[in-house]
């Protein structure tokens, strides 16, 4: 069959779960990672035409798309700050407010100039953090901490495919009383949706993506940033930077936070959609 042909029934069998310009750009991303073929290669070759086993393997991928599995899981992969990532059900997928948050990073630093510097990553996932860093900031030594040994597999992968070293650590960060190095930048995008928002979350990340990268309690929605702020106190170097993706409810509290550790110079940014979506503090007169 033509892939235009077949391009249009694909469209048309999932209209009732998303929009054709969604279903358009899931046809699109199949292409290229089942046949490396771009949008403009398929206008080039109108006549490219699917084989029987083909249109096998096209139809049990639109299966699993009416079943509202996300994309980046059905292929196993996304993108991430123009890198590719593996994904499976173990990792979050990346997400593009936390691009904002490398790219705040990476500009600081082009700022300031890049040295020899340390930095870890607390709740790694995927890795896309730490190795968008990692390839971003020359001469740097990145560390990577999670609890899931199975998203740190995933991580390893991608930090090979991506052509960096990481340091991947299996820790619990809730139960690390000191990091036992001292870092010049400590990220983290940690678990922060509250079970009070559960009924925000689109249901396809509720029932494909994992509990454990997303939901903390409501009465204690802040117990990860309080934790590694702590830490942060403690294993930043002089002048060291705390970087934070938050809960968009929770900007004032994040700031009060940062204040009552002793941080200083703490910023709050909001994302592309207007959220208050990422912290940045300074930890001065540390000895
Ligand atoms: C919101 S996800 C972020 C993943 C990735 N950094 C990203 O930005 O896409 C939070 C991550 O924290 C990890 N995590 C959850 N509890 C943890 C704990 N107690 N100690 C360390 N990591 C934890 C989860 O496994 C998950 O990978």
């Amino acid at each position: 069959m033509r892939a235009k042909i077949y391009k249009v029934q694909f469209i048309e069998a999932v209209q009732d779960i998303y929009d054709a310009m969604e279903a358009e750009s899931f046809f699109h991303l199949i292409l290229e990672e089942k046949h490396k073929m771009k949008r403009i290669d398929l206008a080039l070759n109108p006549d490219f035409v699917f084989s029987e086993k083909e249109i096998q393997e096209w139809n049990l991928i639109l299966e699993e798309l009416k079943k509202e599995i996300p994309i980046q899981y059905i292929l196993g992969t996304t993108e991430f700050f123009g890198l590719k990532f593996k994904v499976n059900e173990n990792v979050l997928i990346p997400r593009p407010e936390t691009e904002e948050l490398v790219e705040w990073i990476i500009q600081d630093l082009k700022i300031q100039g890049f040295k020899d510097l340390k930095i870890l990553d607390i709740g790694t996932g995927s890795g896309c953090i730490a190795i968008s860093l990692a390839k971003n900031i020359s001469n740097s030594k990145v560390y990577a901490i999670d609890v899931s040994p199975e998203a740190l597999k995933i991580a390893k992968e991608n930090a090979e495919m991506n052509q960096v070293e990481v340091v991947f650590l299996e820790k619990n960060i809730l139960e690390t009383n000191d990091l036992e190095m001292h870092f010049d930048i400590i990220v983290s995008n940690p678990p922060y949706v509250r079970n009070l928002e559960k009924q925000e979350i689109k249901k396809n990340v509720l029932d494909n993506e994992p509990h454990l990268a997303l939901f903390v309690e409501d009465d204690d929605a802040l117990i990860f940033y309080r934790k590694i702020a702590e830490l942060a106190t403690k294993n930043l170097n002089e002048d060291g930077r705390l970087y934070f993706e938050i809960n968009q409810y929770l900007g004032e509290e994040m700031i009060e936070l940062l204040h009552n550790k002793g941080f200083q110079d703490i910023e709050l940014r909001k994302d592309i959609y207007e959220n208050d979506r990422m912290t940045k503090a300074v930890l001065k007169n540390n000895h």
